[in-house]
């Protein structure tokens, strides 16, 4: 980038120089803060919008980082401030923190329109908050780097390699089968996270902030740094040296986010076998761009882009391992040809730049291309009677005698009639059922809980029943895996098919095909339609009200109705 601001066209200026009486509460202002007007006029002031909290072990390490960030904001010439962000914990915040994300935008975008910054560093990592800031840097508008936390170290217990999540799952079900102590559970929970940082496998917080690098929102090589490693408070520092410069460049979010960049987050979702849930988040995002991804673009891309990221859990290792191994860039170097490498990143420089001397250095961890982990299609789009709007299921999770398979429905009318039956003796299920649970869309959840991995019954899993079809209108954990049909649209609380699904149904799940329908007569289904009585909602007030009635369906990304750029005024 070659043009730069002067410093009386900067955005901060109007607030800090004007000699008028506002002007001098501003100034007045900082200065109670120690600063002198030499600190802050005409230099590009930095919000560090940073969602460390106590409550967060993701961002544990984020207000140590932040220090970082301003050390190189200062070194720059620039003025840095840091603004704290509602944070988002994936571990803690019930029934769904995907709730929350919206929020996260809504704090972000006004945080930044608000107040006097010429530039932002967004700092988070744990699920949501990645596509959260995001989604605010976009409508706001302004120059923003992503700064991701980083993974945590591999878990360890008992001299063996722990994932988040997907071992939790594993443990979890072995002890359910009555394979696993007391002792050894406690073990496990003491082992599988030590450090600071966001999940290690490849969940929705890995993919994510590979997502955001992919999207060049992220300086090259930041999103697989280990939480703790040296190198990413070097990251962190570069980071805020470079946002300085993008002030004065007035590199914007709508200058690096195209409808080319948004295909290359794509393309490298599919290539790292990504979450599920990064489907949901990029479309949110591009809409914010006033961008439209249609579900199908996903199923096109996966069936052309191979999986490479040997990580858990559709592969054997973990993002510590990534990192060694050359972390994400080492991998784009093997799908060149699949990317748009025009497309300009907050680096100030192209893809093909920022990849320049990347490489792979232990091909086991990431593959050749010659040598991929799957060769293409890892993710499948359905559509048909039971989803006339889509749906989504991680094909590679699924065990593979499920990619054709017809079962009758065991339906659950929520999470909580689950809880109370699923391990019910008297359960009339077998390992050939479709376990089907509604209710747990993005109004019904609400909040679009990750439920979708139902679990299998017990009397199955001692019976050494390992998966089975289950279908949802949820989501689903990406370090989760098993055959779950996620997000089917519309959801069964607005009347969707999946509403009027009964017990005894059969349901047909047609992968090759790409195909999910219930198959039972239309005019059975009018007349269960014409039965259907929409659910009350519980929550008549707050925050929880206003989501039910603006969130969109799962193929809209669950954004809110009136934060997207076409929406109608209110
Ligand atoms: Fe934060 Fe998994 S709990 S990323």
């Amino acid at each position: 980038m070659t043009s730069r601001k002067k410093p009386e066209d900067l955005r901060s200026y109007r607030w800090f120089a004007p000699d008028n009486i506002r002007g001098f509460t501003h100034r007045s202002r900082l200065r109670q803060l120690g600063f002198v007007p030499e600190d802050f006029t005409g230099r590009p002031v930095v919000a560090i919008v940073n969602t460390w909290s106590e409550i967060n072990p993701c961002h544990a390490h984020l207000r140590e980082r932040a220090e970082a960030v301003k050390r190189g904001v200062w070194q720059a010439g620039g003025f840095p401030v840091e603004v704290p962000a509602f944070t988002i914990t994936e571990t803690y915040m019930k029934p769904s923190p995907m709730l929350y994300r919206n929020l996260l935008s809504m704090d972000a975008e006004e945080a930044l329109r608000s107040l006097p910054v010429d530039g932002a560093v967004l700092m988070g990592g744990c699920d949501k908050t990645t596509p959260g800031l995001l989604m605010g840097a976009i409508s706001a508008n302004v120059p923003s780097i992503y700064l991701p936390a980083g993974p945590m170290l591999r878990g360890n217990w008992d001299g063996k390699i722990l994932g988040s999540g997907t071992d939790t799952w594993k443990f979890w079900m072995e002890r359910g089968a009555g394979q696993l102590c007391d002792a050894d559970l406690r073990g496990v929970e003491g082992g599988i996270a030590r450090s600071p940082g966001f999940c290690m496998t490849m969940g929705t917080a890995s993919t994510m902030t590979a997502v955001a690098e992919a999207l060049g929102m992220t300086l090259p090589g930041a999103s697989s740094i280990p939480a703790i490693d040296s190198n990413h408070v070097h990251m962190a520092m570069e980071t805020g040296r470079r946002i300085v410069a993008m002030a004065w460049e007035e590199l914007k979010p709508e200058d690096i986010l195209t409808p080319a960049a948004f295909r290359n987050a794509i393309t490298v979702d599919m290539a790292i076998g990504g979450s599920t849930n990064a489907i949901i988040h990029l479309v949110a995002m591009a809409r914010r761009r006033a961008i439209h991804l249609p579900l199908p673009l996903f199923d096109e891309i996966s069936s052309r882009v191979p999986v490479l990221a040997n990580i858990r859990p559709s592969g054997e290792f973990l993002m510590e391992d990534f990192y060694y191994a050359g972390g994400l860039r080492a991998l784009m170097t093997q799908i060149t040809d699949l990317l748009d490498l025009n497309c300009l990143t907050v680096s100030g420089k192209t893809v093909a730049e920022n990849l320049e001397g990347a490489r792979i250095f232990n091909s086991a961890v990431i593959r050749d291309r010659a040598n991929p982990l799957i060769a293409s299609g890892g993710l499948a789009i359905l559509q048909g009677s039971l989803a006339p709007d889509g749906a989504v299921i991680k094909a590679v999770a699924a065990d593979r005698r499920f990619w054709k398979h017809t079962g009758p429905a065991v339906v659950f009318k929520d999470f909580e009639d689950m809880e109370a039956r699923v391990n019910d003796d008297n359960l009339v299920v077998d390992e050939n059922s479709v376990l089907v649970l509604q209710g747990a869309g993005p109004q019904g959840g609400p909040g679009m809980p990750e439920w979708g991995m139902l679990p299998i019954p017990r009397k199955l899993l001692e019976r050494g029943v390992r998966d089975m079809v289950r279908i949802s209108d949820a989501r689903m954990s990406g370090t989760a895996y098993g055959a779950c049909v996620l997000h089917v649209a519309p959801e069964s609380y607005v009347g969707g098919p999946l509403a009027l699904v009964r017990d005894g149904d059969p349901i047909s799940l047609d992968i090759p095909h790409r195909k999910l329908d219930l198959l039972v007569p239309e005019a059975e289904l009018a007349q269960r339609r014409a039965e259907w009585i929409r659910p009350v909602p519980k929550e008549t007030r707050g925050y929880l009200a206003l989501y039910r009635g603006h969130v969109t369906q799962a193929d809209r990304g669950c954004d809110f109705d009136f934060l997207s750029p076409l929406a109608p005024a209110l």
